[in-house]
């Protein structure tokens, strides 16, 4: 009998529901009239990065008492396997250690018995180097040409964390440009080899497990699109490598072994940024940057590892994320960089968060019986504001939200930058205060009765809606080296509370296997077996698709 995670039936579980009903009724609007020193209880900063928590619906009596769930769930104890290299991803029997891989070359971590760290700096340094010759030109092409491309093929975690960082950093680029195809959408690679000069070109096949379909296949097509443009099997050598923790699939594969840059079967994708996955990012900014990205991830995790859990960014926006997500039942929470070099971050926290605790199994296999993870969404200030934000300010749904805002611009490109933060900081500051009906009706006192009775219930903004705002000095190395470490520490801080396995997905495992049989039934003509739907839509492609 396997033993149930009883989260949902302690006394501090229901304490909370109790909570929640006593204090819904609270409006934030007046928590700040009350206490002019709430911001200053409620904030915190971590070097160069600020989280303002203040603008929630909470009290701290509320957090006090998140602080004790997160103590009935023993997060302090899963923070230590965790750190220590303990096998907490249960399914797989893994440990779980992108901590490690930002950990300084003094440090030790032992995974049955054997210490990682020397692994980890070895693979490390020979990335960073090989990035460094594409780089300064001492890599050259096949035909002794400078490499001006490299090109990332790779999905899921093998594309979204370098990519979106890639972006973010683009401000540190050296000179290289780098390119990512992740859709098995012909679309994609072939736009981009549009671009391309093979003789000019690296291809870096980016895969853990080596075993990808979307991945393999654009690899081949990769590799065929560069033997038709003169080149000869011997020249693969030099213009494709690759990264995973399968070395031999790689080779297998035709990449030579010194082209196979190794990550460990203990970090999950969408936590292997800091891993030789990084290689395009690497590739893109230069060792001296991705160092200072790791270095800024590592301070993070010191900060988590070490700081008291009231008082700790990464559990208390972990916290405050559950208390909505379980006690206030809101299904979604928004993601809000007002940093254009930040636009895909929110698709990489949906993948870190998403595809982390969309479970309603818990660690042994007990079915949970309240909500888990979030649907995580957003989109780059200002642009959403002129798209979904109206649902935000008068719509009916509680949607939480976290504003990312850097206080330097990298472009100082006349008011910009003062206009865009000034946007930010209205939202947040709109979302919490709301406007009264009495508010709405001043506003209108040159209209007549009618008009105004008609108007200002629309004007009425309900406010109370709860955001956290993240300032960065400025998107640097280190900060968003920080940031991501804080969202992953998130992640791991709701999954454990909930009683899930945060590192392991084997909700994607279905459809790939469904995919796999009807990819070859929408070119034959086999009797089709799937509901009426499936069948009739694979009859339709049949029919219409031109071969
Ligand atoms: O989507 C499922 C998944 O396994 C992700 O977890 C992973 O990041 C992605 O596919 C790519 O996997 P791989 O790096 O093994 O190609």
């Amino acid at each position: 009998m396997l033993q149930t995670h009883p989260i949902n039936h302690t006394a501090i579980w229901a304490q909370l529901h109790q909570h929640q009903r006593s204090t819904r009724f609270l409006h934030m609007r007046d928590l700040f009239a009350q206490n002019p020193a709430r911001f200053e209880q409620m904030h915190v900063q971590l070097h160069g990065l600020l989280l303002d928590y203040s603008k929630n619906r909470i009290t701290e009596d509320t957090l006090q008492l998140l602080v004790q769930l997160a103590e009935a769930a023993d997060l302090r104890g899963w923070m230590d396997k965790m750190r220590r290299g303990d096998a907490i991803n249960i399914s797989e029997n893994r440990a779980v250690l992108h901590t490690a891989l930002r950990l300084p070359e003094s440090a030790s971590v032992y995974v049955n018995g054997h210490n990682v760290v020397p692994d980890i700096q070895r693979e490390r340094e020979r990335a960073l180097a090989f990035a460094e010759a594409v780089n300064n030109g001492s890599h050259l092409g096949a035909h002794g040409d400078t490499i001006t491309d490299v090109v990332n093929i790779g999905i899921g975690g093998s594309d979204l964390g370098p990519q979106m960082a890639t972006l973010a950093l683009k401000p540190y680029r050296q000179r290289v440009n780098v390119h990512f195809v992740a859709n098995v959408d012909g679309a994609n690679l072939a736009q981009t080899l549009e671009q391309l000069n093979p003789a000019r070109t690296v291809f870096i096949v980016a895969s853990k497990s080596f075993a990808t379909p979307e991945t393999l296949l654009n690899a081949r097509a990769a590799r065929t699109w560069f033997l038709q443009q003169g080149f000869a099997e011997a020249d693969i050598g030099r213009h494709f490598v690759a990264v995973s923790s399968q070395v031999a699939a790689a080779t297998e594969f035709g990449i030579a072994p010194a082209n196979v840059f190794a990550m460990f079967d203990w970090v999950g994708g969408r936590y292997s940024v800091w891993s030789a996955i990084g290689l395009p990012l690497m590739c893109a900014v230069g060792a001296a940057h991705f160092n200072d990205f790791l270095a800024g991830a590592h301070a993070m995790d010191t900060h988590f590892f070490n700081a008291p859990l009231r008082h700790n960014m990464p559990v208390l926006l972990g916290l405050i994320g559950l208390w909505y997500n379980t006690f206030y039942e809101a299904a979604s929470h928004a993601v809000i960089p007002y940093d254009h070099g930040l636009r895909r971050l929110p698709a990489h926290l949906q993948q870190l968060d998403m595809e982390s605790n969309g479970k309603q199994t818990g660690r042994l296999g007990e079915h949970l019986d309240f909500d888990t993870g979030a649907v995580i969404w957003g989109e780059e200030g200002v642009n959403c504001q002129h798209a979904f934000f109206q649902l935000l300010h008068q719509g009916s749904r509680l949607i939480p939200s976290d504003f990312i805002v850097p206080v330097q611009s990298h472009y100082p490109l006349g008011k910009q930058h003062q206009v865009l933060v000034a946007n930010a900081l209205a939202q947040t500051e709109a979302l919490m205060r709301g406007k009264t009906l009495a508010e709405a009706h001043a506003e209108l006192a040159h209209l007549d009765n009618q008009s105004r009775d008609m108007l200002a219930p629309q004007k009425v903004f309900p406010g109370n809606q709860p955001s956290n705002t993240l300032m960065l000095d400025a998107v640097t190395p280190f900060n968003l080296g920080m940031l991501l470490a804080l969202y992953e520490h998130k992640v791991f801080v709701q999954g454990t509370i909930w009683g899930v396995n945060s590192f392991d997905q084997w909700g994607v495992e279905y459809g790939k296997v469904l995919a796999a049989a009807i990819e070859p039934q929408l070119a034959n003509t086999e009797t089709l077996a799937h509901d009426a739907s499936t069948n009739a839509l694979i009859a339709h492609y049949r029919k219409h698709h031109e071969h």
